[in-house]
């Protein structure tokens, strides 16, 4: 009952979604941002969406892109300014009148769409994020290009760009995956030229504490990494690690400066048990329906209605 009640109340345009008041549980919508190569109209991401609506009756789910069309939206995967993408996604998400009147929304991210998921958190944060889950993601960037596995223009012609010079202000500018490259054997480049991924991760002198704060607001932050990913190079940047390349030598976050100085807020989330390290079997990005779903259960899920409430922390005798 309840979950029709609010698909009728979605259907006329809501102004609220559920206010606090209401006795109701609140079943927040959802935001996707997809991956590299991918578009907002393809088929496998209605079967998503379709799958969080099944698993969580209710919940209206946004489809974030770039263009109006499929292949304008694939094409912006690989070429655009990040800052200015997520920028858009920004005036996106405030314009629709579902997600704009919601108290919070959840957010997915797939591969590259975590770590602009997250951009948009640090930057706008309006709507605000309840829930974080990213599946594959480059969190702590890529520290090689994704080779192009078919005869496709647009991405050989991204990677052309990339090998002629990835710190160029051109390919900073222009070519998205240079905006999230992070080679440790050459941060002084990276913290230099890096458009997008050296100021959302607050590497440079100057923090960002509006970044810090958005962040630390989550009430969970979920990274999945998958265990046999060859595609994003290193895999464990999914989980916010760093790789030493000629090692092999995995630095977890909590052994990294990013979180022990906590630049970022990260350390707050994880002391306050609100940053969760996932692994899933398989390659980057073949996701199971099992997997998805057990993620939507568990992140996306109606919250109480009294949800913004913090839990009590009673102190005696203190
Ligand atoms: C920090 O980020 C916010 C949000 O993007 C921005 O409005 C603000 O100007 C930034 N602050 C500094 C000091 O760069
Ligand atoms: C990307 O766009 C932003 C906002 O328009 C701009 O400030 C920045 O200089 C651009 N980045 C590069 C590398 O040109
Ligand atoms: C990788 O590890 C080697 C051996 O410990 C070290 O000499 C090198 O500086 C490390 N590379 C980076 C980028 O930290």
């Amino acid at each position: 009952m309840r979950s029709t009640a609010l698909l009728a109340t979605l259907a006329v345009g809501a102004l609220s979604v559920a206010l606090p008041h209401t006795s109701e549980d609140v079943q927040l919508p959802l935001v996707i941002w997809h991956g590299l190569g991918d578009d907002f109209e393809r088929e496998g991401l209605a079967q998503v969406a379709e799958l969080a609506e099944e698993t969580n009756p209710g919940t209206y789910v946004h489809l974030i892109h770039l263009a109006d069309t499929g292949s304008g939206d694939r094409s912006a995967t690989f070429f655009g300014n990040v800052t200015e993408q997520i920028e858009l996604v920004c005036e996106q998400l405030a314009a629709d009148p579902i997600l704009s009147t919601a108290p919070a929304i959840n957010a997915l991210g797939f591969s590259q769409g975590g770590q602009f998921l997250r951009g948009y958190i640090e930057r706008c944060n309006a709507p605000p994020v309840h829930n974080l889950v990213t599946f594959g993601s480059q969190h702590n960037g890529i520290s090689e290009f994704e080779s192009c596995k078919y005869n496709d223009w647009i991405c050989n012609g991204a990677e052309a760009l990339l090998r002629s010079g990835r710190w160029t202000s051109f390919a900073q500018s222009r070519v998205v995956p240079a905006q999230y490259f992070r080679d440790p054997r050459e941060l002084d480049l990276y913290l230099a030229n890096s458009n997008f991924l050296a100021d959302i991760n607050n590497e440079r002198e100057a923090k960002n504490e509006t970044y810090k704060k958005n962040l630390a607001s989550l009430n969970k932050f979920a990274m999945f990494m998958f265990e046999d990913d060859t595609v994003a190079v290193p895999k464990e940047s999914a989980l916010f690690a760093e790789v030493n390349s000629t090692t092999g030598e995995v630095t977890a976050l909590q052994d990294r400066e990013i979180y022990q100085e906590d630049w970022l807020g990260l350390k707050q989330l994880d002391k306050a048990g609100r940053l969760d390290f996932k692994t899933t079997p398989g390659q980057h990005m073949r996701l199971s329906e099992e997997v998805l779903r057990d993620a939507f259960k568990e992140y996306f899920g109606p919250l109480e209605d009294n949800w913004r409430t913090p839990s009590l922390i009673v102190q005696r005798g203190s």
